[in-house]
């Protein structure tokens, strides 16, 4: 059993902080409790004189142990510190979570490297990747990596006795990823919701403990919430999701909850092939020299605060089906049917005997409601086979009896629309009735 060696509460298994007296490191292993709880009463004889000794401390010593680094960081990755409002500080818990292959750990190289070069040092525990593969990442970004330590353990017991005992050479930690990670005392096999919260709980414990700003990577599945990081949500401080689609080059970093900072708010890259580049300015989100076709609409939408163009494709065909399909990608299903439902009741068009699909290009998700008059303009013009100039662009949510609402940030909307060269803008600033759209 387990002892602490300050305060004598005993543990049926080892931890790095004991619950009672709060210090660190003092928890030790005792083969016979009975004869150590003896000897730390003075009772006994030279047994007593084991592996334990119990030293009453003085305040000011338990503070100098219990040092909390006190530390502001930067990535000077522009998109990932303006989403996160400027900065990380000493002892944030921040947790990363995307689907498997979206490019988490490409994202931490990088933040690492950016830590490394400032000369903090950061233990990177990998508990998924073999040490070539993480090799391989780091030749094909080029990074120096100088103050970065690999650490391929995954038992949380363990990992938590190496940071307990070298907090003072830790400032950040990366845990990729908590799916891995396991306490050998549950029964649960890795990546439990139970291994999951345990490991998250000792990890937030020796961030808290010694200042360490920590990241916890997690993987989700593509229905979103598996066995998945949406329950450790409460115990960090930040949520950050990394998104898009593997196979399109677009990754939008979301700010899910911020205790120290801005939320809703996001970063966009692109993934290359020496890594994430920035994309600062949303220009890059468009090709200009598209091909018209009809189906396809410009809208733009609001990620976090920054306008940004997406294009909704729409495909409306005869059905053959008895139930005729309708299905969305990028964008909410339950949304298109009442969309749809619109489009039958206030412009007339006939939509029961269509599949009609449509999609966000470039697996962006949009959950700005501005969307829905791009994607009723987008199922017209390919129900009509009428093509929508590229020139235009379309935003502006849509009310049951068809009109056009104002939305967040009209009016920098336009603006950006002006500045990307589209000369129709349509939103309900010049906008009577959904009707309109017609012509
Ligand atoms: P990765 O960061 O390993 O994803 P995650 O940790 O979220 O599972 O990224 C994996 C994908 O990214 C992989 O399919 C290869 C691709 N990739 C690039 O396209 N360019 C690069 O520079 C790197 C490192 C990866
Ligand atoms: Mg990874």
């Amino acid at each position: 059993m387990y002892i602490c060696s300050n305060c004598q509460k005993t543990y049926n298994k080892w931890q790095g902080q004991c619950e009672n007296c709060g210090l660190w490191n003092t928890i030790v292993e005792v083969e016979n409790p009975g004869i150590q709880i003896r000897g730390a009463k003075g009772r006994t004889k030279k047994e007593s004189h084991s592996q334990i000794s119990i030293k009453p401390i003085k305040l000011t010593e338990l503070k100098d142990k219990q040092t909390q680094k006190n530390f502001q960081l930067i990535t000077n990755i522009h998109e990932f510190d303006n989403a996160l409002g400027g900065r990380l500080i000493s002892g944030q818990v921040i947790l990363l979570s995307g689907s498997p292959g979206i490019g988490k750990s490409t994202l931490c190289s990088q933040i690492t490297e950016s830590f490394s070069k400032q000369k903090k040092n950061v233990l990177y525990i990998a508990g998924e990747e073999s040490p070539s593969q993480i090799q391989e990442r780091i030749k094909r970004l080029k990074l120096k990596h100088e103050n970065v330590y690999y650490y391929p353990e995954t038992n949380i017991l363990e990992i938590e006795r190496y940071v307990a005992s070298n907090a003072d050479k830790i400032d950040v930690i990366f845990a990729d990823s908590i799916q891995t990670l396991y306490d050998p005392s549950l029964n649960s096999s890795a990546g439990s919701v139970s291994q999951i919260s345990e490991s998250t709980n000792r990890l937030v414990n020796l961030a808290k403990g010694f200042g360490i700003t920590t990241f916890i990577i997690g993987h989700v599945t593509k229905t979103g919430d598996i066995a998945g990081p949406k329950i450790l949500e409460h115990m960090v401080d930040t949520v950050l999701y990394f998104e898009g689609e593997k196979r399109f080059e677009f990754r939008i970093l979301r700010v899910e909850k911020n205790r120290f900072g801005p939320t809703d708010e996001v970063g966009i890259f692109k993934m290359e092939n020496n890594g994430l580049a920035e994309v600062r300015d949303t220009k890059e989100l468009f090709d200009p020299n598209k091909e018209e076709s009809s189906g396809s609409v410009y809208a733009m939408v609001l990620e976090g605060t920054r306008p940004v163009v997406v294009e909704v494709q729409a495909l409306a065909t005869r059905s053959y089906f008895p139930n005729p399909r309708r299905t969305t990608s990028g964008f909410d299903l339950s949304r298109l049917y009442i969309l749809l439902a619109i489009i039958e009741k206030r412009l007339k068009i006939n939509t029961g005997e269509l599949d009609i699909y449509v999609n966000i290009t470039g697996g962006i998700k949009v959950s700005d409601p501005a969307l829905d008059l791009a994607v009723i303009k987008a199922v017209v013009s390919s129900i009509k086979d009428q093509v929508v100039p590229k020139t235009s662009i379309y935003f502006g949510e849509v009310g049951l009896t068809g009109e056009v609402r104002k939305v967040l940030f009209e009016d920098k909307r336009i603006k950006e629309a002006k500045r990307l060269g589209f000369n129709q803008i349509v939103c309900s600033k010049n906008l009577k009735s959904v009707v309109q759209i017609k012509s």
